[in-house]
């Protein structure tokens, strides 16, 4: 086994057979010694620095109905809002004071927001705080709409695969949706110049291994500059209410591989992962992470942006989960940077 993370710490890609191996058979010990070499990796090019951004989750409406989010259309019981403007500018001026150099915008995938309106809201953060990155997690849209966003002042998009096989995908998302389009999305998003994040679930129901080999594929061949992973956890609201989540280890396990296999990318130790575990996020930094994603909406909504059962948080002010989130990477010997943090060649 440590032959094959040396391999893989070397060459940055393994064979199907190896990397069947690596996610089966591992032991505690090994997968230890596969952390060291993804922190190895992580330090040489982004030291002890974490990098923040700031989460604005600015509407749960959403026209998607996959079955394992909670904030699918046929969700009754989610309580709907939506932020102004106004509501956003002030998220981000809370946030700047904080420390935070990135500001993400998060929402589902709602009509509302047309790109008349994103373009406004996008290039409003940007006049006020031209020092900042903005990233744009809205879900599928045309080339156009990409387009005009980017050209408002866009710089990043996250847009998770949610899995690499075709199968797969059919089992998570009701037949209106397909993985052809998400990965022409994401090529459209690459296209046009934006810093990219796929990413996708990690013990989604029926995912295989051979599944999340795919996945590992996908990244190699997508090259993005971020990605996106965390455990799946139940939705009691969803089809998948009684499914089982996912693991911390096979989370960590697969952080640690996508460092080694894409040794630049910008890589989340993810809420999901906090979620699952009290110490997730720092085991997440210490198997290779180097990104923490703080919440930055209003307390008043938070309890509404509910993906998944027991999303961590979500009672807390924005500057008590940065503060908590800073005695955490100091706790592990990493301090969090008042940084855009963009993808290092
Ligand atoms: N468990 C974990 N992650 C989820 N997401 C949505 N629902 C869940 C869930 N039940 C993730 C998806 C999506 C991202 C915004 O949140 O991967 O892309």
């Amino acid at each position: 086994m440590k032959n094959i993370i040396n391999r893989l710490a070397e060459n940055h890609m393994l064979s199907r057979d190896e990397f069947q191996e690596l996610l089966t058979n591992i032991t505690e010990e090994e997968q230890e010694y596969l952390a060291q070499k993804a922190r190895d990796v992580s330090h040489q090019i982004y030291g002890h620095d974490v990098y923040t951004r700031g989460l604005i989750e600015f509407t749960n409406y959403c026209k998607n109905d996959c079955y394992y989010c909670g904030i699918r259309r046929s969700n009754q019981n989610a309580s709907r809002y939506r932020l102004t403007e106004e509501d956003i500018l002030l998220c981000c001026k809370t946030g700047y004071e904080l420390g935070f150099r990135t500001f993400v915008l998060q929402g589902g995938e709602d009509s509302y927001f047309t790109d008349d309106r994103l373009e406004e809201v996008v290039r409003s953060i940007k006049k006020e705080y031209p020092d900042c990155a903005i990233t744009l997690s809205l879900g599928e849209r045309s080339y156009d709409s990409y387009k005009r966003l980017f050209d408002a002042g866009a710089d990043r998009y996250l847009l998770r695969h949610e899995t690499a096989n075709e199968e797969h995908y059919g089992k998570l998302h009701p037949s209106e949706m397909s993985l052809k389009k998400r990965k022409q999305c994401l090529i459209h998003l690459k296209n046009i110049g934006y810093q990219v994040g796929c990413g996708f679930m990690v013990g989604s129901p029926e995912q295989t291994v051979d599944n999340l080999i795919d996945d590992l594929e996908f990244i190699k061949e997508l090259e993005p500059h971020m990605v996106g992973i965390g455990p799946f956890i139940p939705h009691k609201d969803t089809p998948f209410a009684d499914q089982i989540q996912g693991t911390l280890e096979m989370t960590l396990r697969l952080l640690s591989i996508i460092r080694l296999i894409h040794p630049h990318v910008l890589l989340p130790a993810t809420t999901a992962l906090g979620t699952i575990h009290p110490l997730g996020r720092e085991k997440g930094i210490l198997a290779g992470a180097n990104v923490v994603m703080p919440n930055l909406s209003p307390t008043d909504v938070r309890k509404k942006y509910m993906l998944y059962d027991n999303k961590i948080c979500t009672g807390d002010e924005a500057a008590e989960c940065r503060m908590c989130l800073g005695r955490r990477m100091e706790s592990i010997g990493y301090q969090l940077v008042v940084d855009r943090g963009d993808y290092r060649i």
